[in-house]
């Protein structure tokens, strides 16, 4: 077994060869900083988004999702709004309350089962708007894929746009894993985003085959016009941007990005398949993306972590066995042989 494969997370994965020969190539001779002074890497990656989300966008890079989310988000709002997202949501519990801090904005979360939330989970909060002593609920937050693995599909995505609109408020997608999603419902980028009427969106990269990078993508040139100095002041111009550019012309050149989501997808499957077999553990969502969630006994974790880490994703016992839920995920790079080495040593445990 080598200890150095996991299944901890899409970004304990290296940079795929395609990405990092791209890195290679664009480190010679001078270029603009700061993608200014038509750089042309930045204006080829920018063009690659315009072919795959529409030429009404406007598309800035940052350094990651985070300050995608944060950015993106606080582009929308003033401090006293409010931004409405499901209470497992990445900007809601593993930010560290950046959300919070640059844009001095409450977040309003909403429990579910899946992570993923609908129109009528928000309406509640929508009493708000008007009363002076409530921040004003104005951007909806949704992750494609979500934070449980699972999905939104287009018209989910619509009814929701549709609803922040009807109430002038906006919808923004955290896609982190859009590509995942992408391929998990046969589709295209366009038709979950720009078609559904999405407002901004943090398109990542990171975890499926880049090295660092995002890009928050508007879908209105209205709702970008000064952003640049948004960006600046919350620190995430790149300097030497070309590094970033480089990887997303790439990415989006040649399907790149799909080979990679389709890779991690298929492995996903692959091991829920294999973990079927065994009745110690039990997958508590349906797999549609890269990502497993699954109940395991304890102190079957303990040993399994130490040869192939993966992480807890909630400590408290989920069900009267006493299981507890961890979370694997698979990447681009993950391999039949991950799944084989990991299979054994379940068997090897449970036997
Ligand atoms: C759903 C989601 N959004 C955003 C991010 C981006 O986070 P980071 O700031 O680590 O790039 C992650 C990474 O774990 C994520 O899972």
């Amino acid at each position: 077994m080598n200890k150095k494969r996991s299944f901890a997370s899409d970004n304990w994965s290296g940079v795929c060869p395609e990405i990092m020969q791209a890195l290679v190539e664009v480190n010679a001779d001078h270029n603009p900083a700061y993608g200014e002074l038509e750089d042309p890497a930045n204006k080829a990656a920018i063009e690659k988004f315009k072919s795959h989300f529409g030429e009404n966008i406007s598309v800035f890079f940052v350094y990651n999702g985070t300050a995608a989310n944060v950015l993106g988000v606080g582009q929308l709002m003033h401090s006293y709004h409010a931004v409405v997202t499901a209470k497992t949501a990445h900007i809601n519990e593993d930010e560290c309350a950046a959300p919070e801090k640059f844009l001095g904005s409450k977040i309003i979360e909403i429990e579910t089962d899946d992570g993923k939330i609908t129109a009528n989970q928000v309406k509640p909060f929508l009493k708000s708007i008007g009363f002076q002593h409530h921040a004003q609920p104005k951007v909806i937050s949704i992750s494609q894929v979500t934070e449980m693995g699972t999905i939104y599909t287009a018209d989910e995505i619509r009814e929701l746009a549709d609803f922040a609109h009807d109430n002038n408020m906006f919808l923004h997608l955290d896609g982190a894993r859009i590509a995942n999603a992408t391929v998990a419902l046969n589709t295209d980028f366009k038709s979950i985003t720009t078609d559904t009427g999405v407002d901004v969106l943090s398109f990542g990269g990171t975890k499926n085959g880049l090295m660092f990078g995002e890009a928050v993508v508007f879908f209105n040139k209205e709702l970008a016009k000064d952003f640049e100095y948004f960006r600046k002041q919350g620190m995430q111009l790149h300097s030497k941007m070309r590094y970033i550019s480089v990887q997303f012309d790439r990415y989006l050149s040649d399907n790149l990005w799909k080979t990679n989501a389709l890779a991690a997808n298929k492995m996903a499957q692959r091991l829920a398949t294999s973990l079927a077999q065994f009745s110690a553990l039990h997958i508590t969502q349906e797999v549609k993306a890269n990502g497993l969630f699954v109940l395991m006994p304890e102190e079957l974790i303990t040993k399994l972590q130490k040869e192939y880490f993966f992480h807890i994703w909630n400590e408290s016992p989920k069900d009267e066995m006493g299981r507890k839920e961890v979370r694997l995920m698979c990447s681009w790079d993950t391999t039949e042989e991950d799944i084989e080495g990991f299979v054994k040593l379940l068997k090897q445990y449970l036997k």
